[in-house]
């Protein structure tokens, strides 16, 4: 066993309500942020990753190895024994007055994240040493707690959890940017069909598997990871993403953003009751104004348009001298992500649904709607990156489905999931949100590489 310690979350947690200083010796270990040395007396801030707050370390020349002391560097490990302090007239309410300081590792003088702003592209090319970084303990620690949050607020409604495969062999998205997998034999011969006898991929959507959940157990959800062989190099665009996907029955395309909304909703508050240190750093130095536009969000009703609107809508702008990129826009067209953002960062201001696109550009499993062209397909889109979920009332008529899967050609493979129409098929619907997507408008990071530990994008393979 290692010797025990305890640790700055519990020290913060604690006070006021417990009287720290009668706690008396106690040890802290971790990571050295920085460390001055003035003489006879010196100052380490020491975060241990408990918590986003550091405490300082006070120390002076009678430590035995003092000399030692003053030379560690930042970026090492060390263990701190030593007594808590009470400072009321500092930033921090609390110190540390060492007793012991011993270095646990060592840190070279090359450490690449030295006590400066660095740039997110310099950050990313050490994804191995940025989680010691204040944005990143920030982000990784809400992303960690927001997951919870997610099985929390489905859970508390009743919603199963299923874990969907990830290996298909379906495209269920059917836009073919999946990634097949391949075995190799004894020679290193790559084969995609010798291991399951039919090309298999990673999945794109664990949609169509829990939609048959959904018809047993009437509201479920997934929630993992899914992959996407997209080659977008965009800031919202990786080829690893996690995705969390709704199913729930008797639900029509109303419900469904009902509940949309209400996830969307809960995620904020629940960031704000858990993370407050990092909600307050994000606000104060990745995105000033953040706190207040989110919960501005909490307490506005989105606003809902329908695709056809939005394309009258941006058909105005262009005539009223707007410049798009792309300003060729009619009926039909997939709209790109400037004319998401136009809409709902200036249209909207806030969170915004579009609804009823045309068939042509939405995936196979989407209700028809009664005009025939349209959809009953919805895509929340936000200020500051445009879609974040996707979503759709699911055709549940056997025929109507049969025949569009005729259509598109990728009946084969999928009878399982049109038996589900045949067996008690019921009206339902679901949606997927794209959890690093929802991280970074939760966060204000403008950079899906930054929201995911070990990002995944094309040519970008390092760790
Ligand atoms: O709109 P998508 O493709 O919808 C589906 O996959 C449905 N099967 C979901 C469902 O109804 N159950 O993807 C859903 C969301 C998007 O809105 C976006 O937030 C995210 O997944 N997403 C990505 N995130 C990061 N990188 C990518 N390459 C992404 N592609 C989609
Ligand atoms: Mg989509």
């Amino acid at each position: 066993m290692q010797p025990k310690a305890i640790t700055v979350r519990s020290l913060y947690e604690r006070f006021p309500s417990e009287d720290l200083t009668k706690l008396g010796e106690i040890h802290v270990q971790g990571w050295v942020r920085t460390n001055r040395d003035s003489g006879s007396i010196g100052f380490i801030a020491l975060n241990d990753g408990t918590c986003f707050k550091t405490v300082q370390i006070v120390y002076n020349d009678k430590l035995a190895n003092h000399d030692e002391v003053t030379h560690i560097l930042t970026g090492a490990c060390i263990r701190v024994g030593g007594r808590v302090v009470y400072t009321p007239e500092m930033k921090q309410p609390f110190e540390i007055h060492a007793t012991s300081v011993e270095v646990l590792g060592e840190c070279a003088s090359d450490y690449p994240l030295q006590k400066k702003r660095h740039s997110f592209e310099y950050l990313r090319d050490i994804a191995h040493l940025r989680p010691r970084a204040n944005t990143f303990l920030a982000l990784y620690r809400v992303r960690s707690v927001l997951a919870l949050g997610i099985h929390e607020f489905f859970q508390g409604k009743g919603f199963v959890y299923v874990h969907t495969p990830e290996i298909t062999g379906n495209d269920a998205e059917g836009a073919g940017q999946t990634f097949t997998i391949a075995t190799n034999d004894d020679e290193g011969k790559l084969s995609v069909t010798d291991f399951y006898g039919k090309p298999t991929h990673l999945t794109v959507s664990g949609q169509l598997h829990v939609e048959s959940f959904a018809l047993a157990f009437h509201d479920v959800y997934t929630f993992g990871p899914t992959f996407r062989a997209e080659k977008s190099n965009t800031p919202r665009h990786a080829s690893e993403f996690w995705m969390i996907e709704p199913e729930i029955c008797f639900a029509d395309l109303e419900d469904d953003m009902e509940l949309m909304e209400e996830t969307i909703k809960f995620c904020i508050q629940y960031v704000f009751d858990h993370c407050p240190d990092e909600m307050d750093f994000f606000d104060k130095m990745i995105a000033p104004g953040l706190k207040d536009k989110l919960n501005h969000v909490l307490t506005t009703p989105f606003k809902r348009m329908t695709y056809t609107e939005a394309v009258e809508v941006l058909q105005k702008a262009v005539q009223n001298g707007h410049k798009f990129e792309e300003n060729n826009i009619y009926w039909g067209f997939d709209l790109l992500s400037e004319h998401e953002r136009y809409l709902t960062e200036e249209v909207a201001k806030g969170p915004l649904f579009l609804t009823d696109y045309p068939a042509g550009i939405k995936a196979f499993y989407m209700r028809e709607n009664d005009d025939g062209k349209t959809v009953a397909a919805c895509d929340l889109l936000v200020p500051g990156e445009g879609e974040i979920i996707g979503g759709s009332q699911r055709e549940e008529r056997y025929e109507v489905l049969k025949k569009k899967m005729e259509a598109c050609g990728n009946e084969k493979g999928l009878e399982w999931y049109l038996d589900t129409r045949k067996y008690g098929g019921c009206i339902h619907s679901g949606f997927g949100i794209g959890f690093d997507r929802l991280l970074m408008y939760l966060t204000g990071i403008t950079n899906i590489r930054d929201t995911e530990p070990f990002p995944r994008t094309s040519s970008n393979i390092k760790f």
